[in-house]
């Protein structure tokens, strides 16, 4: 599948974590205007309306799915939306509509329309505590703890039966834990380590909500961004794996992390008080096996412990600058 040809690409979830970048990167590559971004937001960032085609999208409503696929011609999916896994502990029945319902619909609208695929992304969460931690395998056990685990696993078997069953071209990774500086997803348990940098900046100080030795595979945007992208150009044949591929590029723990920031900001001081995450954060793995993402796609993450805290530093001191509260 090229992201060149097949009609337009949609981008649910464009106002998120993941979707800013992705949003950014997709429209440098193939042209702003062939880039739909869609959002729930009422008031999107001024970059993402101003540099290409904005839709006000809730992808649990299929018929406004629909209407927004024809009036672009959609030819991708990129299906970003989703409630996080501490978010999804305090309202498992937002977690379930959204998590699931709207991939439903973006798999039954991807199918009715002959579209040339569609992303999704899985996550470490799809993993629990019955899962080896070291290492975690391709295929392996998949006992997940928080609701939002189980509509990941959930998700990656609807995947894997759209491709099965209707022979939709749908990839799909499982995300470690990922940092950017420009949007704050909050909800999420791997949250620490941005609010980490956010707080070293702003207070010299942070009251971390896992304990030091706390430690899970983690990923700075642009890799992830490179990871989607990559996958999605890769040629179909190349493609084993149609549930959700293994991902990694750093594992390191709080206090690693701590140590890191704190040669970087002189003086931060980094505590610690663990709260209902530390299960969630307990029952994850601490590193993943991706030997089948960089066989099949030739998967290579760049961005090693010190690029990605130089840069996190950087980017939320900019941000900072320009008064963006994060
Ligand atoms: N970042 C997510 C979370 O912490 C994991 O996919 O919930």
């Amino acid at each position: 599948m090229t992201t060149e040809r097949n009609g337009k690409i949609l981008v649910i979830g464009a106002v998120g974590q993941v979707g800013r970048s992705l949003t950014r990167e997709l429209r440098a590559r193939v042209g702003a205007d062939r880039v739909v971004a869609a959002g729930r937001a009422t008031e999107p960032p001024a970059e993402l309306r101003a540099a290409g085609p904005f839709e006000k999208l809730d992808a649990t409503d299929k018929a406004a799915l629909d209407r927004v696929i024809r009036r672009h011609a959609i030819g991708t999916i990129y299906h970003l939306a989703a409630v996080l896994s501490a978010d999804g502990e305090k309202d498992p029945v937002r977690a379930w509509t959204i998590n699931v319902e709207s991939l439903r619909n973006v798999l039954d609208l991807a199918v009715a329309h002959s579209l040339a695929g569609v992303f999704w992304p899985s996550s470490i969460a799809a993993f629990g505590p019955t899962t080896p931690r070291e290492n975690t395998p391709q295929r392996t056990v998949l006992e997940p703890t928080t609701l939002y685990g189980v509509t990941k696993v959930l998700g990656e078997n609807l995947c894997h039966y759209y491709f099965k069953r209707h022979g939709l071209d749908v990839r799909s990774l499982r995300y470690p834990g990922l940092l950017t500086y420009e949007t704050y997803s909050g909800g999420g348990t791997s949250d620490y380590s941005v609010e980490m940098f956010i707080e070293a900046l702003r207070h010299g100080r942070y009251t971390c909500f896992v304990r030091p030795d706390t430690t899970m595979p983690l990923m700075y945007i642009d890799d992830a961004v490179r990871a989607t992208i990559e996958l999605m150009q890769a040629p179909a044949q190349r493609i084993s794996i149609r549930t959700s591929y293994n991902l990694t590029a750093l594992s390191f723990s709080a206090a690693e992390l701590a140590a890191e920031v704190a040669r970087r900001v002189p003086g931060f001081v980094c505590d610690y008080q663990p709260n209902f995450r530390q299960a969630i954060a307990d029952s994850w793995p601490r590193t993943i096996d991706d030997s089948a993402a960089r066989q099949d796609w030739g998967w290579q993450p760049r961005v090693d412990l010190a690029m990605l805290c130089d840069t996190m530093l950087r980017g939320v001191a900019d941000m900072a600058a320009k008064g963006v509260r994060l």
